[in-house]
């Protein structure tokens, strides 16, 4: 524990762009400094550092924090680390507060550590010393691994025999301990024998995020029961949590936009022997809500890799229902099937690093694999999802489904796509879903009749109305706008002049027209321009609006919304340009104006 007042007080004596500075080229724009964001790859600066609030947002990714949190991402430190590293400029020593039974389970955790580590520098050794070791290198060589690929994830070797860690130490209880809380050693009370878990078998460390060895996995060379055999739930290893490959795949690059979920260490190993870097196995287990909650703090975009047999039909069925709740604007999930009989390893030593890298750019999307799961299960129950019925029945199996959604520009996608397939409008589909659209107006509170308890036990803290701060609704247009000004060039210049209905509509003439005039053309300049002006709250609000679907999407979502906009505005002003042709005088009409008329009276007699 390091005191929270230390934490404060080096944050209030450090200046972020100090920080930034010396590890991103920042220029000053306006109030703030700008640059290339070092969290994920980009040609134009939307990284951008306000030393006024001491705080770094980035326009594309939404990466964003404080000087302590810039340096955790971008060094990839830990936490003290971090805050030792702050410390070390200022000639500061961290302070602990612990109390004595903290500091002591403190000391045994990394006892523990310290003793996994030692082992994993045995089995390595041992790969390369032990009489034996001939065995398993020619195993992993032939499994397509090569040294290098070896010494990247350190593989080792724990050679036949029952005593090889304890050797020697048996009267060192502390060491002793040390083992048995690690998991290496097996404690057999009722024979009284203690000996080596992992005998003659190939050794995967499995590590943290910040390196340190949690835990092994073990495999047998050649055939043998059990084929895996992995380190017990110790105090440093949770087995549901943990994810083999996420250390290298995050040492492998800087920029990791995507994980790849495989299933098992070979999986890992072999893809990145094949230049696939960012694979990661559960140990075993179904995807968790602890890893997918841990593989988003990294990356924006997860792809699920499965048998395409039964089994793995059901798990990715889950997969995708574990996912849902996590799918919040900015983040993607994609489901990748393997052919019958093949795992990752086997088809990219088959197919080569090019094609397998094809195979994953084509992955499903969530809604592709819902909707054909859903159409597939009703098949199986001999409903036709094309007749009305069918529709029906998609549509209430599918609304429970994105309502596990957060709101957003994602589940809109998801009910667009809902209503597509089933062509019912999607108001029909959103009664029963809460509004995508926030109002403006507050909504009524919900009418409680008298005498009746009501039962708030359930009710989430965040949905406890906030009186004094009610929502400003951002129109979803004006915010991809200020968060991608060059969408503005989707649409002439003169279908913004017509915008005026309301500050919002103004709002997004005034910056579509200011991105041609080329006097804005990122969303720091517009935060800059309208820094002390009554429409920053909109501007504020956009920043809030996260919308980081694909690029792709995201314009197609633009256009859609401005469309609708552009044509109300052009029909309002003609019909008020009829009017107003109506009330002059025949003889005071131009030629121009007299075809106007007569167009608008030929297509009132046509309709
Ligand atoms: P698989 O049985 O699919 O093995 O188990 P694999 O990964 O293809 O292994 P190779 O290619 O034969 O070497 C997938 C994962 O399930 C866990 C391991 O994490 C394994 O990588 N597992 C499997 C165990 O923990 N114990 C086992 O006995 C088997
Ligand atoms: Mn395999």
């Amino acid at each position: 524990m390091i005191p929270p007042a230390f934490i404060d007080d080096l944050l209030a004596r450090t200046d972020i762009v100090d920080i930034i500075e010396g590890r991103v080229a920042l220029k000053k724009t306006g109030q703030n400094y700008s640059g290339l964001c070092p969290f994920h790859q980009e040609k134009s600066p939307s990284f951008s550092v306000s030393q006024e609030k001491q705080f770094y947002y980035c326009f594309g990714c939404q990466a964003s924090g404080s000087a302590l949190k810039f340096l955790m991402e971008f060094e990839r430190l830990d936490f003290v680390s971090a805050v030792e590293s702050l410390a070390g400029r200022l000639g500061l020593a961290v302070p602990n507060d612990r109390s004595p039974s903290d500091q002591q389970a403190t000391q045994k955790r990394k006892a523990t550590f310290d003793v996994l580590e030692e082992a994993k520098e045995f089995y390595k050794q041992q790969l390369k010393d032990h009489p034996q070791r001939q065995r398993a290198v020619e195993y992993l060589k032939g499994r397509g691994l090569t040294g290098q690929i070896a010494a990247k994830f350190e593989i080792g070797y724990a050679p036949p025999g029952w005593q090889h860690l304890l050797s020697g130490q048996s009267e060192n209880e502390a060491k002793v301990n040390q083992l048995l809380s690690a998991g290496l050693i097996v404690d057999q009370k009722a024979e009284g024998k203690r000996y080596d878990r992992f005998r003659d078998r190939v050794m995967f460390p499995i590590r943290d995020l910040r390196g340190r060895t949690i835990a092994f996995g073990g495999r047998v060379i050649g055939d043998g029961k059990p084929k895996y055999l992995n380190s017990p739930e110790t105090e440093v290893f949770h087995k549901g949590q943990e994810l083999y490959g996420l250390y290298e795949a995050r040492k492998s690059s800087n920029k990791l936009a995507r994980l790849l979920v495989v299933e098992g260490y070979m999986d890992v190993v072999a893809l990145a022997q094949n230049g696939i870097t960012f694979a990661v196995a559960t140990l075993g287990t179904a995807t968790s809500d602890d890893h997918i909650q841990r593989m988003y703090r990294v990356v924006s975009e997860i792809v699920f890799c499965f048998d395409g047999d039964g089994a793995g039909l059901r798990a990715a069925w889950k997969a995708l229902l574990t996912v849902l709740p996590h799918l919040s604007d900015g983040r993607s999930a994609r489901f990748m099937f393997l052919p019958a009989g093949e795992d990752p390893d086997s088809l990219v030593r088959r197919v080569g690093s090019q094609k397998f890298f094809e195979l994953i750019d084509q992955a499903q999307s969530v809604s592709d694999w819902l909707f054909t799961k859903l159409t597939h299960d009703l098949t199986e129950q001999g409903i036709d999802a094309q007749d009305i019925a069918g529709k029906a029945a998609l549509s209430n199996k599918a609304m429970p489904l994105i309502n596990l959604m957060p709101d957003g520009v994602f589940r809109q996608l998801m009910i667009d796509a809902l209503s597509e397939a089933t062509g019912l409008a999607t108001e029909r589909l959103k009664d029963v879903t809460v509004q995508y659209e926030p109002s403006i107006e507050p909504s009524a509170p919900p009418q409680i009749p008298s005498g009746q308890d009501v039962d708030y036990s359930d009710v989430p803290d965040y949905l406890e109305p906030d009186h004094d701060n009610l929502p400003l609704a951002i129109d979803p247009a004006l915010a991809m706008l200020i968060l991608q000004p060059e969408l503005a060039f989707v649409f002439p210049e003169a279908d913004y002049e017509i915008l005026m209905q309301n500050e919002q509509d103004q709002l997004i003439k005034e910056i579509a027209l200011g991105v041609y005039a080329e006097q804005l053309g990122s969303p720091g300049e517009i935060l800059a321009k309208y820094a002390r002006q009554s429409e920053q709250r909109y501007i504020k609000k956009a920043f809030e609006y996260k919308p980081l679907l694909a690029k792709e999407h995201l314009k197609d979502e633009f256009i859609g919304r401005m469309q609708k906009k552009i044509h109300a505005y052009q029909k309002r002003s003609a019909e008020g340009q009829i009017s107003h042709l109506l009330s002059k005088a025949p003889s005071a009409l131009t030629e121009a104006e007299r075809i106007l008329l007569r167009n608008h009276f030929a297509r009132q007699s046509s309709s």
